[in-house]
């Protein structure tokens, strides 16, 4: 009798203990979950600018780029050296700059010791030049993709995209920038480094001077750190000298929504988006960008100024795990005692997107929940939609979870023809690549597949909060010529080396 009233106790004991402690353990879960960083961020350090990647061009016109994926040590201000990844460096990339119009070539060389991929995200070219996950390169290969730049001037990005590992190897720290001029000059700041600056805003979290790639129980977007890096920069501050300088500013976090605004609530003017310029130039107070997505804003600075740029919580039904209730000091600028005259920011910048006259040859229906679309879970040998060249779709794309993702494709730039419900707000006028989408809203999206086909080689579509397209949301889709077959998808195993060595491979607009 008393050894089961023994039993009794102890058992009881436990569950209470058990109970109480994981009780406990979301407590503390939601405590350390919210994260607020204004005011407690000394901008000490001057904004580190990637330097504009060395190129040459051959006789041919052809230029050429190397990067080489590596690792190494970077000082991210945690009184310690962290082992980062790098293009050409210990730590993100150089900037890569080409006109429209010229032919490029990227030699990519891997040396680490993981597979991974190079993808060009948000670049209108040939499938298999693409650097999705089936352009793997392995541990000391090479891979030399090359095309031709035709597209609007914009500002894109670079970073792996290996199957199952993207979010890693971008935590790490392999991205850079990819701008593209082209002909159409309006008078907007573009000096690279003097009034014109990449702004690569990342999130990071540190385990000592280590970059922790852990997250939190309830954290299923993936990692949020309480530390933003802008171009590595830990409390970063930029020295202004003209009267406006124009921020291209890359959302290159893992998982963290942004908000941007001042902490003097000043108004700045939006010029482009993930695509190129917008038609007219946007004022605002705030924008709000998901993981992938860019916009270049143009910030007007008073002589001796001084603001902060910060994030605000991004969406009004809050979620502690997603970062939704953070708030965040991101990078101080600091006006000079006399600044140089910057051209007034014109009223017309681009065309506006142009298919809403195209005849649909198909309306697509697709949705995102937890780590499905609705075709699935990402198959490398399953192509989930086929294409076809010279046509223009209509992509109805429903977030149908509770949690926010976002929607980004390869290959295209697409009009945003509805969001949530309504017309697209002026921001989301212009070519995009990359769209959020708030917990159970769709958006509706028109792009046109042009130049490429590849019967053989698929692009992705995918959420951008890396862990989610990591974990299978993701699907791959096809263009193929009017009527002709999709063959299998070829999953390279080991390949070194995946694109031939003649500019004109690959083009499937020269192969007709
Ligand atoms: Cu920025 Cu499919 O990627
Ligand atoms: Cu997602």
């Amino acid at each position: 009798m008393r050894t089961a009233l023994r039993l009794v106790v102890a058992v009881v004991t436990m569950v209470v203990l058990v109970v109480g402690g994981f009780a406990a353990y979301i407590a503390w879960s939601f405590s350390t979950a919210s994260i607020d960083t204004i005011g407690k961020v000394d901008f000490d350090r001057p904004l580190v600018i990637p330097p504009l990647a060395k190129s040459t061009v051959d006789a041919k016109g052809v230029r050429t780029f190397d990067l080489s994926m590596q690792a190494g040590e970077t000082d991210l201000g945690r009184g310690g050296a962290t082992r980062t990844w790098g293009f050409n460096g210990a730590f993100l990339g150089p900037t890569l700059r080409a006109t429209r119009g010229e032919q490029v070539r990227v030699n990519v060389s891997n040396r680490l010791d993981e597979t991974s991929t190079v993808h060009w995200h948000g670049m209108h070219l040939p499938a298999a030049m693409d650097g999705g996950p089936h352009q793997a390169i392995n541990p000391g290969g090479t891979w030399s993709p090359h095309w031709q730049v035709d597209q609007p001037a914009a500002t894109l990005w670079y970073h792996p995209h290996p199957h199952g590992e993207t979010a890693k190897h971008v935590y790490r720290g392999l991205a850079g920038m990819f701008i593209i001029d082209d002909a159409n000059d309006v008078a907007l700041p573009k000096t690279y480094g003097l009034d014109d600056f990449p702004i690569l805003v990342q999130d990071k979290a540190f385990d000592g001077s280590q970059l922790d790639d852990t997250h939190g129980l309830f954290q299923s977007a993936g990692i949020l750190g309480d530390t933003v890096l802008v171009n590595g920069t830990p409390g970063p501050f930029l020295d202004v000298v003209t009267e406006r300088v124009r921020l291209r500013v890359l959302n290159g976090s893992n998982a963290r929504v942004y908000r941007f605004h001042f902490d003097d609530n000043r108004a700045y003017a939006v010029v482009a988006s993930d695509g190129g310029l917008l038609p007219r130039p946007v004022e605002t107070r705030e924008l709000l960008l998901s993981p992938g997505e860019r916009a270049e804003i143009v910030v007007t600075v008073r002589p001796g100024d001084r603001t902060v740029l910060q994030s605000t919580p991004p969406f009004v039904d809050t979620n502690r795990f997603t970062g939704d209730t953070d708030r965040l000091d991101i990078l101080e600028l600091r006006g000079a005692a006399t600044l140089r005259p910057s051209p007034a920011i014109p009223s017309d910048l681009a065309p506006a997107p142009d298919l809403s006259d195209d005849p649909v040859s198909a309306t697509r229906e697709i949705s995102l929940s937890g780590s499905n679309t609705n075709f699935g879970k990402m198959d490398m040998e399953r192509v989930d939609v086929v294409s076809r060249l010279d046509t223009t779709e209509v992509w109805d794309v429903t977030n149908s979870d509770g949690q926010a993702h976002n929607f980004h494709i390869h290959d295209v730039q697409f009009q945003v023809t509805r969001y949530a419900g309504g017309p697209p707000p002026a921001v989301l006028a212009g070519w995009k690549d990359t769209i959020f989408i708030a917990p159970n809203e769709s958006v509706e999206l028109r792009m046109r597949f042009a130049d490429f086909a590849d019967a053989n080689n698929p692009y992705m579509f995918h959420c951008h909060l890396l862990r989610h397209e990591d974990q299978g949301l993701m699907g791959q889709f096809v263009v193929a010529r009017p009527g002709e077959a999709v063959g299998g998808i070829h999953v390279p195993g080991h390949v070194d080396h995946v694109a031939g060595s003649e500019p004109s491979d690959g083009h499937a607009r020269h192969a007709d």
